[in-house]
């Protein structure tokens, strides 16, 4: 399947960080990857490739080279997109609807929500199962059962001209029924999707998705229209580029593949970039064996990380939005990212090492800055950089519509990318 199509099926089949990583593990494991625990020893880990799952949402895979690492290819990507996700006693009914309460995730475009026929997914905890006593499933209803419908325009005279405003308590909750059964519909639905009893149900963990799939758009199928671009687009070719360049590594540099949770709320989090996890994992990797904290810090400092965060395209309704000379286009090639107040990584550094990397691949880059006078948004990039010391560059493809419900983008980027990166796992910096 080409690089587009398998990225299709990658978004239809992550509606939630938990299903992203259990996306890319299949993946991972059809590579040859195998899955290695945080609590088991690492110290005899023979040269290979592996992959530790983290919480269910954060994973990292890595290709552990024959000879001594001499340095780290990391790169990273999350696994989250905004989204409006269920409180704990989420139901209620009100005018004769059954309705539920939800928070909103993330930077999201509310509108982009609205009128949509919209699945449940996410984690369900089960009781009965191996200590501590309780099993992770995942679930998935992606028949539309719910709905956020917004008010009718005879109700609503102003909305086309002074904009849309939503308060996020009393005007996002979504519609599951009509009928109130007094039973807790939403753990009955779980349960029957994972073939438990109500009473096995424990915690529930769910958010909201578009049920419509990811497809190929425009007059020529040059387009992508899809959910959750931002940002497992990247996910997706960091997966098929570290199963690409397992098969050609022969030096002693090591591939690393870091997905996180948790970026569109601040990366502080358990499974976010900034939690230990990754200096942790990369820690066991350099010191297996008995190796000393000096021969770790020197492999660090010859390390380098490209963090993949998908970039803005120029939109051609607002293009006084963007720093002119610095407009992305779909499928003009991956955009790498720079920002003197560090929201992005990128150095004069790491952006010689990428300018060359893209030269010698042929692949075309583009360049993006913010406008002076707009705010700029950030990634994992300086979080990550900033923890382990390590330079890195910020890139990404372009895309339109970022954290709307349903964004877009090129369909030639993502090959691009993907070559990109099977490039960065074995550049020498
Ligand atoms: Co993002």
């Amino acid at each position: 399947m080409n690089t587009t199509d398998d990225l299709l099926a990658f978004l239809s089949s992550s509606p939630t960080p938990y299903h992203a990583v259990e996306s890319a593990v299949t993946r991972l494991q059809a590579g040859g990857f195998r899955l290695v625990v945080e609590r088991d020893p690492w110290e005899q880990l023979a040269p290979g490739r592996y992959a530790v799952v983290h919480e269910d949402s954060a994973l990292v895979a890595f290709v552990i080279p024959a000879s001594p690492v001499t340095g780290f290819r990391i790169v990273g990507a999350h696994t989250d997109s905004p989204n409006l996700r269920l409180k704990p006693q989420a139901e209620y009914t009100k005018e004769g609807y059954l309705q539920l309460g939800v928070e909103v995730y993330g930077g999201a475009l509310l509108n982009s929500w609205l009128d949509r026929d919209l699945g449940l997914a996410g984690r369900v905890m089960l009781r009965g199962g191996r200590a501590p006593s309780f099993e992770t499933r995942l679930v998935r209803l992606d028949h539309p059962r719910l709905r956020v419908p917004q008010l009718a325009l005879h109700l609503d005279r102003d909305v086309n001209d002074k904009g849309l405003v939503l308060n996020r308590q009393e005007h996002l909750a979504p519609v599951l029924g009509l009928k109130d059964s007094g039973e807790a519909e939403v753990t009955a639905l779980v349960a029957e999707a994972v073939g438990a009893s109500v009473a096995d149900v424990a915690h529930v963990d769910l958010m909201l998705h578009d049920t419509l799939e990811a497809t190929r758009g425009g007059a020529h199928d040059e387009l992508i229209y899809a959910a959750r671009l931002d940002d497992l687009a990247m996910c997706h070719a960091g997966v098929q580029a570290i199963v690409g360049a397992a098969n050609v590594t022969d030096g002693a540099l090591c591939p690393v593949l870091a997905l996180f949770d948790h970026e569109e709320v601040g990366s502080q989090s358990a499974t976010g970039a900034e939690s230990h996890f990754l200096p942790r994992v990369l820690e066991r990797i350099g010191r297996r064996g008995g190796g000393s904290f000096d021969s770790h810090a020197r492999v660090l400092a010859s390390s380098l990380c490209l963090s993949a965060d998908m970039a803005h395209a120029v939109h051609p309704n607002y293009e006084s939005r963007h720093e002119p000379r610095h407009k992305p286009v779909l499928n003009g090639g991956p955009v790498l990212k720079v920002n003197a107040r560090q929201s992005y990584a990128t150095s004069a550094r790491t952006a010689t090492i990428v300018e060359e990397l893209c030269d010698s691949l042929d692949i075309p880059l583009q360049h993006f800055v913010n406008r002076t006078d707009l705010p700029c948004g950030s990634t994992i990039g300086p979080i990550v950089s900033t923890l382990l010391g390590v330079p890195t560059a910020d890139i990404g493809n372009p895309m339109l519509s970022m954290h709307s419900c349903r964004e877009m983008a090129g369909a030639g980027d993502p090959e691009l990318m993907q070559r990109l990166m099977v490039g960065f796992f074995g550049v020498e910096g």
